[in-house]
């Protein structure tokens, strides 16, 4: 891989539809990167369930329990007092390290934290929705500095949070399963991307199909969504595979990329990791158009 990506580039993982694989893809597309690529990569678990925090272990390990989270990042850049602070916890090593591969030493993860939901509320009590746009931005333009990309992994729901990640990033990538339950959960995304201000949301990047398992029904779908050509589905798809559905097991020993991510696994990785660069190398990604799917 050569990529020539603007540097401080940031792609929001999401899509309206729980467990298709965000947390996954997200992890897989930065462990490969990292490993694959002399990118400087962050990972941000954004997503208040903390999914990636867990798959990770980096929730409750010593010495990593005083670890700057994504909430005390949030906190310090929503305080314009505290916008020093900020600058502090991310020049002091944002995630400083949490892949349990043993080469993947350009890549950091930022843990979410507790309280994520709780600090959304406050602020939409007190009718300062738009505040947390604000540190999102700032939050972001600061790592910016620091990383050549930053990956974000959303939570399915449409909270206030996800939405500013979507306005803030360059692009968004929604992991998707090829079922029909699938389909009516992508109507939501675009239902969502439509009625957010024109202008202000990410690019959209493409659809990836995740945990594939060959059938008819599958395949079917598979074919239905080749057809919506504005949908960008790349043309790497991630299959089912054990390896990949342990990587919600903590591994407690470091290993290397290849027995993580062993045969078909990593092979489809490394190949979608080379489609999404390259999308985003190109900055192809442009407005999406089409309003319905599930029902066309
Ligand atoms: N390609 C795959 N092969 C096998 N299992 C997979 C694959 N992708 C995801 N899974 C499994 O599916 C489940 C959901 O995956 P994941 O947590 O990544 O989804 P998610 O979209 O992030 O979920 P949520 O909406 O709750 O954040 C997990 O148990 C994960 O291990
Ligand atoms: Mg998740």
């Amino acid at each position: 891989m050569t990529p020539t990506l603007r540097s401080g580039t940031a792609a929001a993982v999401m899509s309206s539809k729980g467990g298709v694989g965000k947390s996954t893809i997200s992890l897989g597309l930065a462990e490969t990167i990292a490993c694959e690529t002399p990118l400087t990569v962050l990972l941000i678990d954004a997503d208040p369930q903390g999914s990636l925090t867990a798959m990770m272990d980096l929730e409750n390990d010593t010495p990593r329990t005083d670890r700057i989270t994504l909430v005390s990042l949030l906190s310090a850049a929503l305080n314009p007092s505290e916008a020093a602070a900020m600058e502090y916890l991310i020049a002091s090593g944002v995630g400083a390290g949490g892949s349990d591969i043993d080469d993947a030493g350009r890549l950091d993860i930022l843990p979410v934290g507790t309280g994520l939901i709780e600090l959304e509320r406050q602020l939409t009590r007190s009718g300062r929705d738009a505040d947390l746009l604000r540190a999102v931005r700032h939050l972001l333009d600061a790592l910016r500095e620091t990383y050549d990309l930053i990956l974000v992994d959303c939570s399915p729901g449409l909270y206030l949070s996800t939405e500013s990640w979507l306005q803030a990033c360059d692009y968004q990538l929604a992991p998707i399963k090829a079922d029909k339950i699938s389909l009516s959960a992508l109507d939501l995304v675009l239902d969502f991307r439509r009625a957010c201000p024109g202008g202000t949301l990410s690019s959209w990047l493409g659809i990836v199909v995740n945990s594939y398992q060959e059938n008819d029904a599958a395949n079917a779908i598979l074919g239905k969504l080749q057809t919506f050509t504005d949908l960008k589905m790349f043309s790497t798809i991630v299959p089912a595979t054990m390896a990949l559905q342990r990587l919600a097991i903590h591994h407690g020993d470091r290993r290397s990329y290849h027995a993580k991510y062993p045969g078909a696994s990593g092979e489809a990785l490394r190949q979608l990791s080379k489609e999404f660069l390259a999308r985003m190398t190109a900055r192809s990604a442009s407005a999406l158009t089409m309003t319905r799917v599930s029902q066309a």
